[in-house]
């Protein structure tokens, strides 16, 4: 398996890869690979010739110096997965010099509000951060797709607004959520969860299952008022937020409109690790 580091290297590749009408996905990760991850890589495998999976743990999305010194980083163990799951794919490891020299800094983007609200109240500068390195990466690799989870729904829609603003020809797929058996959402940051409350955690997917099933006869304002009490009466886990957007312009809803979509958005704490979720309504 070919490990690049150098952007010029791995731009070089691929750049020769399509003379030769060779399609390229492109996946990018922060490590901790597991099967979320790898239900983008195959289904990236399924629609191009060749994958470019980005290992790089993005210090400027991170709002809290603790979190980034505390993400899991396994490089070997990815690799070792990786090179079970295919011939086809490279890998863009590249150190923090590499991607922003002496300058550990985001550039700033106009999301047309879509940063202004859940992740993008509660983490400042977040999306400016990912925006970043999701163009550096899309400019490197110059791949026909790049595939990013729904989990990070609110991620998701803010770089399909990225390519859109700045006319990139590359398109975006969206692929489902990935749940650990009880249902928790696969995320690296479950690594750092203890046993008992990652079983636990399936408690926040049933909350959105049971807020959807609420949907439509229930208003907003009560969804939001059961979601809040259900959390202040569990012993593990802290409500950040509970939203009800619409899927596109991820507005707050106040009250439910007919023809649009909506999605439940979660953030909540346990032991200390920051977790999301969000599920489709209707
Ligand atoms: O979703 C992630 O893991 C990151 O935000 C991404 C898209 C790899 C950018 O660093």
């Amino acid at each position: 398996m070919i490990i690049f580091d150098r952007k010029k290297e791995l731009n070089a590749f691929t750049l020769e890869k399509r003379k030769k009408d060779c399609t390229i996905g492109l996946v990018p990760t922060m490590g901790a690979l597991h099967s979320g991850h790898i239900s983008l890589v195959k289904k990236a495998l399924s629609e191009n010739d060749l994958v470019v999976v980005s290992i790089f743990v993005n210090p400027t999305q991170f709002d809290k110096k603790d979190d980034l010194e505390k993400y899991p980083r396994t490089f070997e163990q990815d690799i070792d997965l990786l090179k079970k799951v295919s011939n086809n794919i490279v890998v863009f490891a590249p150190a923090v010099d590499e991607i922003y020299e002496s300058n550990v800094k985001s550039a700033s983007y106009d999301f047309d509000g879509l940063d202004k609200v859940m992740e993008g109240e509660f983490r400042t500068g977040h999306f400016d951060g990912v925006g970043t390195i999701v163009e550096l990466l899309l400019k490197t690799v110059s791949p026909d797709k790049a595939y990013f989870g729904e989990k990070d729904f609110q991620q998701l829609q803010i770089i399909r607004k990225m390519v859109e603003t700045k006319n990139l020809p590359y398109t975006i797929v969206g692929c489902p959520i990935e749940r650990e058996p009880h249902g928790l959402a696969m995320s690296s940051r479950n690594e750092r969860l203890s046993k008992n409350t990652r079983e636990q955690a399936g408690f926040i997917h049933a909350t959105l299952q049971a807020a959807k099933a609420k949907f439509g006869t229930n208003s907003v304002l009560e969804i939001k008022d059961w979601v809040k009490y259900e959390f202040e009466n569990h012993p593990l886990f802290d409500l950040e937020y509970f939203e009800i957007a619409d899927e596109d312009t991820l507005t707050p809803a106040l009250k439910i409109l007919d023809n649009q979509k909506y999605r439940a958005f979660i953030a909540v704490y346990a032991e200390g690790v920051r977790l999301i979720d969000n599920l489709r309504l209707n």
